[in-house]
């Protein structure tokens, strides 16, 4: 994957203009910079490799193999309610759709755990951060692709595309197509908000009528997850009847992946 890739390449508001980069600390910090620095809305930064990727909650995003590494700056018109939080469901619900159709001659259905990991056979294939810099949102959005293992503390809840159909793919159109979906979407979003996509997100979301584990601050508690709200929250039911919504961000979801039962 090179620049020359992405030539002629366009997704409007999402990837307007392309920074190809071979090599990055993090797409989401080189955003974050651009944007301190007057970048304008509709940039997307692409990396052919990345050394010190950044995930939710603080965690980091392990950059091993020929994987895809991209952040947008969007600048939504939109401003009710919690609109990076929005994006992320929304982006969810994007890079879903691209995956399942590269798995459809797998077993395996890209589906989403709640609020952001897309999930393919049971392992985590795609993280996504989304950041808010000022008036901009950074949507970051990490597939794995080629990567051919994990270490073995990661080895039964990670997995990528190669390890899924047995074969390579190609990055750069990949990376085209996400980003072209991310613009169909964002260009509804912008117009009807959350509305245009959450029934869609409520599909594919395969916590709901399973048990999860909820980690909230120090504490952790068992719960049934009985939906998504329209606003995207996750509805939990505890055992004694008590139904709570949760906002993403606050809380990590346990007991979706293999390793999890
Ligand atoms: C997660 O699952 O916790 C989110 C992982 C997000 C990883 C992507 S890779 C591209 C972008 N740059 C980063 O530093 N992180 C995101």
């Amino acid at each position: 994957m090179t620049i020359e890739s992405f030539m002629g390449f366009h997704a409007p508001r999402v990837a307007e203009n392309i920074i190809f980069l071979d090599k990055i600390g993090s797409t989401n910090t080189y955003a974050k910079d651009l944007i301190k620095n007057g970048a304008s809305a509709g940039t997307a930064i692409i990396a052919a490799s990345q050394t010190a990727g950044r995930g939710r909650l603080g965690k980091s995003w392990d950059g091993d193999g020929e994987n895809i590494y991209i952040s947008t700056i969007l600048e939504p018109n939109v401003r009710e309610g919690s609109i990076a939080a929005q994006l992320t469901l929304m982006a969810g619900v994007c890079v879903a759709n691209v995956l399942e159709r590269l798995l459809v001659s797998t077993p395996h259905k890209a589906l989403i755990k709640w609020p952001n990991d897309i999930v393919a056979g049971r392992r985590k294939i795609c993280g996504i951060l989304t950041e808010g810099v000022m008036d901009a949102v950074i949507i970051g959005i990490g597939v794995n692709v080629g990567r051919k293992s994990f270490p073995s503390e990661l080895a039964d809840k990670g997995t990528s595309l190669y390890m899924l159909t047995g074969r390579e793919h190609d990055r750069a159109e990949i990376i085209k197509t996400i980003l072209s979906e991310v613009s169909a979407y964002y260009r509804r979003f912008d117009m009807q908000g959350i509305g245009s996509f959450i029934d869609e997100y409520k599909a594919l979301c395969l916590n709901i009528g399973k048990k999860v584990t909820i980690h909230e601050n120090d504490a952790s508690y068992e719960a049934m997850c009985v939906g998504v709200s329209d606003g995207g929250e996750l509805y939990v039911e505890l055992p004694g009847g008590e139904r709570r919504m949760l906002n993403s961000g606050e809380v990590s979801v346990k007991g979706i992946y293999e390793s999890d039962l």
